[in-house]
């Protein structure tokens, strides 16, 4: 385990044991239907890699960025789009994908961004959920795993863009971000 981290919540195997029952459950939901997953760059990348490969219907993907957490621990409330669709969404059903859903901010803004673009539906599936920190309404339509209120590292989160590459889930150690 790495120095940094307090404990691990998940393990790589526990991660890849979820990913595949997910990524079944929306093959199955979205048979017969054209989807397209819309990853947000980049705490996403390394869910969605994992997730489109669990996913067993015809799909293509799409990746958005924007900005919400600047390098802090803290959502700044504001979301700019730095990175906007290359597809056009017409007459598909989008499945916004995310690493974490925290306060909600971004991704409530992302739905509506994407709900005005002639798509047939937009859902979401989130790797973590902190329901603890909700501060509008957005609940994700496909979860993972639920996670205290504490700060996540690894599968692709960071802190201060390091330990995205940590292969598990894991508690960041409040002295690394003076907490
Ligand atoms: P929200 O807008 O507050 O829901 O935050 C969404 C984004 O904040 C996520 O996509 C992450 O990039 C980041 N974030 C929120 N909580 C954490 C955390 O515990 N660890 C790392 N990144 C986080
Ligand atoms: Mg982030």
């Amino acid at each position: 385990m790495h120095q940094d981290v307090e404990r691990i919540l998940f393990s790589q195997k526990e991660i890849a044991a979820k990913v595949k029952e997910v990524g079944a459950k929306i093959s199955e939901d979205y048979a017969g239907k054209e989807l397209v997953l819309v990853s947000v760059l980049k705490g996403s990348v390394v869910f969605m890699a994992d997730l489109m490969r669990a996913i067993t219907i015809p799909c293509s993907i799409d990746f958005m960025s924007v900005s919400s957490y600047g390098k802090g621990v803290r959502s700044s409330g504001v979301v700019r789009i730095r990175k906007d669709l290359d597809e056009q969404l017409e007459g598909k059903h989008v499945l916004i994908v995310e690493d974490i859903l925290d306060s909600g901010l971004t991704l409530s803004y992302l739905r509506e961004y994407i709900s005005q673009k002639g798509e047939e539906s937009v859902r979401i599936v989130t790797m973590l959920d902190k329901p603890s920190r909700r501060r509008v309404a957005v609940y994700p339509d496909y979860t993972c795993f639920t996670v205290p209120d504490a700060f996540i590292v690894g599968y692709g989160l960071d802190y201060n863009e390091i330990y995205r590459n940590l292969p598990y889930v894991g508690v960041l150690r409040p002295e690394v971000y003076g907490g």
